[in-house]
């Protein structure tokens, strides 16, 4: 099976709790999609689930002690080429040790070995997963860039229910894949489980997008800059190369959804099954928003909108007079489209804008939000030159009315479209 998995090598840690057997299944479905398992287990965890099993499911040995069999392989040689590491489950003294930096077994001296990323998925009891000692360690793993999954409420094998129940080997596997294709937490619940910015992981460029997210969906897309005419040959515009609103509208597009774009003048070609719609003014990109806007469930403003257009319009071209070493042109406001849509009283579609900062970037952001009424916004902050404007790549922070919820770090506009239009499709729906 060719899925992004195939060929990275994942190590698996299994600590001592019951939650031991959903990491069979989890083994199973990384070896199924491709990927080379190691599992590591504690000693303890031997009373859960026997090595065979593991042998069997991954077609590995699998370690616990260190110096178990030196040449066969060592926390070193297990830990070198990892793509991935994840703890499942993880116990509350496993969390313990490896927040202590301990090496005192194989599976917490392959976690201090490794260099790829390490996600922890607690199992415990609710009261020890409450515990400040347990939460404190759970924080600073975060911190120091460790994904932990937040374990999920609900009946535990100590026969209380409550917080501590290690999540479903399918999430545990769709969290790895999301990962390692470099996507985030979509929801807040799991945004607040990111790590800081940690470097770009070595990105699947290429990944298959599962169609269910915008099916049946309509999305309109506005991009590129607008041209405000002068006269016949002179306009105003703004910088824009259209390739952020070109991705979204193939990243909605891969994702099953139908896509309008409306698009300023750009030299952008895009998939002909999306509906392009060619537009030059502001006024124009108005008229083909609101042509559209009733039959959407999505807008998402991209374009660069020329804020003011030329109030006279010279139909013939304006010459430069002898004498006269200044002309004055009387600027006036151009309608706010995005604002035209986030306001709308009746059949709103959920609306997101893009904020292109260079001072006050959240702040800016964050006031447009509130002020057009969107749902989500993406910042991007274009005084940074390698990002934002005509580069291939961009790096963007994305609010909700209740704050941030997303930070995705410089990748190529592709890359990033994907991931944000994964996260408005999630919202849209949690909307409805
Ligand atoms: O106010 P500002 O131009 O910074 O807001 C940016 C967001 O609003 C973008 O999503 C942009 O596409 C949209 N916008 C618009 N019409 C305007 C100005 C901006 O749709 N006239």
């Amino acid at each position: 099976m060719d899925t992004q998995l195939t060929g990275k090598k994942i190590i698996l840690g299994v600590s001592a709790g019951i939650a031991a057997y959903k990491a069979c299944t989890l083994c199973r479905l990384l070896v199924k999609a491709g990927a080379d398992v190691y599992v590591v287990m504690t000693k303890d965890a031997l009373n859960f689930v026997g090595k065979a099993t593991f042998e069997a499911l991954s077609g590995h040995k699998v370690s616990v002690e260190i110096f178990e069999d030196q040449k066969d392989i060592s926390h070193i040689s297990l830990s070198t080429g990892a793509d991935l590491m994840m703890i499942a489950p993880a116990t509350a003294n496993t969390i313990a040790k490896i927040t202590a930096g301990m090496a005192d077994n194989m599976l917490t001296a392959v976690t201090l070995a490794v260099t790829c990323p390490v996600v922890v998925a607690p199992a415990m009891n609710s009261n020890m997963y409450q515990n400040i000692a347990t939460q404190e360690n759970i924080a600073t793993l975060k911190r120091r860039g460790i994904y932990v999954i937040t374990p999920a409420d609900g009946p535990l094998a100590c026969g209380i229910s409550g917080p501590g129940r290690m999540k479903e080997p399918e999430e545990l596997f769709s969290d790895i894949v999301s990962i390692l294709s470099n996507r985030i937490g979509y929801t807040r619940e799991q945004s607040d489980l990111l790590p800081p910015p940690v470097k770009p992981l070595e990105l699947t460029r290429t990944r298959l997008l599962p169609k269910a997210y915008g099916a049946g969906l309509k999305v309109l897309i506005t991009a590129g800059p607008t041209e405000e005419p002068i006269d016949p040959v002179r306009f105003i515009s703004n910088c824009s190369s259209g390739k952020m609103g070109y991705a979204l509208a193939e990243a909605a597009l891969a994702y099953g959804a139908e896509v309008i774009l409306v698009s300023g003048p750009v030299t952008l070609t895009c998939s002909k099954d999306i509906t392009l719609i060619k537009v030059k003014s502001a006024s124009q990109m108005l008229q083909a928003v609101e042509d559209y806007v009733k039959e959407v469930d999505i807008v998402i403003g991209c374009a660069a909108v020329a804020d003011y257009r030329v109030e006279n319009y010279s139909p013939v071209k304006i010459k430069k007079e002898e004498g006269n070493d200044t002309i004055t042109l009387k600027l006036v406001k151009n309608p706010d489209i995005l604002a035209t849509v986030g306001l709308l009283e009746n059949n709103r579609p959920f609306t997101v804008g893009f904020a292109a900062e260079t001072n006050n970037t959240e702040e800016n952001a964050k006031s447009k939000l509130v002020r057009k009424n969107l749902d989500l916004i993406v910042l991007n902050d274009v005084s940074k030159k390698d990002i934002g404007f005509n580069s291939d790549d961009n790096e963007v922070t994305i609010f909700d009315k209740d704050g941030k919820i997303a930070h995705l770090e410089k990748q190529p506009k592709h890359v990033i479209a994907q991931s944000v239009m994964e996260l408005i499709f999630k919202y849209q729906k949690n909307t409805k």
